[in-house]
């Protein structure tokens, strides 16, 4: 008699159901991406940084305002992160070409009149939170969302998470539906059934609440949500005093991103005293964000994301996945990033 072989095989994986990646088919989502920390970009100071599959400048102007553009002159293509504020415009290291803050060249060193082709692209830019973000695409479809609470009320505290993660920004968006992976990854135990029912869906994004026990035992109640497919936002109760917390998902190039974290607490009545307790809770804040990213950062930073093979438990992240799949992708800024 001879031996039978095992001829079970694996269903071949499927693909139709395939998720978006950044830069595929030479698109990116339409999102608010985070692009540097507004505190460490003082007024008449330009910084370069790698988005998309370009890259751009940050800079501000005398009034206060950021403004993210192109970064390679439409002269010759220099970078313009190697060039100097003039006044409120931006001037070229190489031939000294000057850009205004509506990207126009305004100026050439020799007299030649400016090119009226000649362009920086702007972004849309905001400054919240401590963050200075950029959107891909030239008119925003969505807002970036306060805290239910005034934000004068609040303290704030933004920094960059220096690690850079070999995936994309909104792979990292999919966790906050993925509550299998909050009990499990990050130990918070819910005090009730998977809240699928009570999300709240929007057109650009959702919301849910969590009443859980976090590590140690410590009583949260937050409201968890995510924008766009870069904005994550987390507000409510932790261990008693009201605690927010944001974070944005960049994109250096497409298959990597960076997490930049915002938190808020309250700032009581502005004494020495209520800022001193503020300070406090937002170190604890500031401990409990990092080590909630650096619970998820191995596997994130390895995995081969795609939306396999799903359970109950996954109701919501499935229907995030159709979000992220229709969710609206362009590149408008192309010709001049690159
Ligand atoms: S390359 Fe910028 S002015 Fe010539
Ligand atoms: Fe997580």
């Amino acid at each position: 008699m001879t031996a039978t072989a095992n001829t079970q095989v694996a269903a071949p994986r499927r693909t139709a159901n395939a998720l978006p990646f950044e830069g595929q088919d030479g698109l990116f989502f339409q999102t608010w991406y985070p692009i540097y920390v507004a505190a460490d970009l003082a007024i008449g100071e330009i910084a370069g940084t790698d988005f998309l599959d370009g890259r751009v400048i940050v800079y501000r102007t005398s009034d206060g305002q950021a403004h993210v553009t192109s970064a390679y002159c439409p002269h010759l293509g220099a970078d313009l992160s190697n060039g100097k504020m003039v006044g409120d415009n931006v001037q070229c290291a190489f031939h000294k070409w000057e850009y205004d803050a509506t990207g126009r060249c305004v100026k050439t060193a020799i007299g030649d009149p400016p090119p009226p082709s000649a362009c920086l692209f702007r972004f849309p830019t905001v400054e919240k939170f401590g963050i200075i973000w950029a959107y891909n695409g030239t008119d925003p479809l969505w807002q970036l969302p306060d805290y239910e609470k005034p934000h004068q009320h609040l303290v704030m505290r933004a920094l960059k998470v220096p690690f850079l993660y070999h995936c994309d920004g909104w792979i990292f968006s999919c966790n906050t539906p993925d509550m299998q992976h909050i009990k499990v990854v990050h130990g918070i135990n819910f005090r009730h059934a998977d809240p699928h029912q009570d999300v709240d869906w929007q057109k650009f994004g959702f919301d849910y609440r969590i009443e859980a026990g976090h590590q140690g035992g410590v009583s949260i109640d937050w409201q968890v949500g995510i924008r766009g497919t870069s904005f994550f936002r987390q507000q409510g109760s932790y261990d008693g005093w009201w605690l927010g917390a944001i974070t944005g998902h960049s994109c250096p190039r497409p298959g990597n991103h960076e997490v930049f974290l915002s938190l808020a607490v309250d700032r009581g009545d502005g004494s020495p005293e209520a800022l001193d307790v503020a300070n406090k809770r937002l170190d604890t804040a500031q401990a409990l964000l990092e080590r909630t990213v650096a619970e998820d950062r191995q596997i994130l930073d390895t995995i081969h994301y795609r939306a396999g093979t799903l359970t109950r438990g996954d109701k919501s992240l499935a229907r995030f996945f159709d979000y992220v799949r229709n969710y609206p992708r362009a590149h408008p800024s192309a010709d001049y990033i690159r």
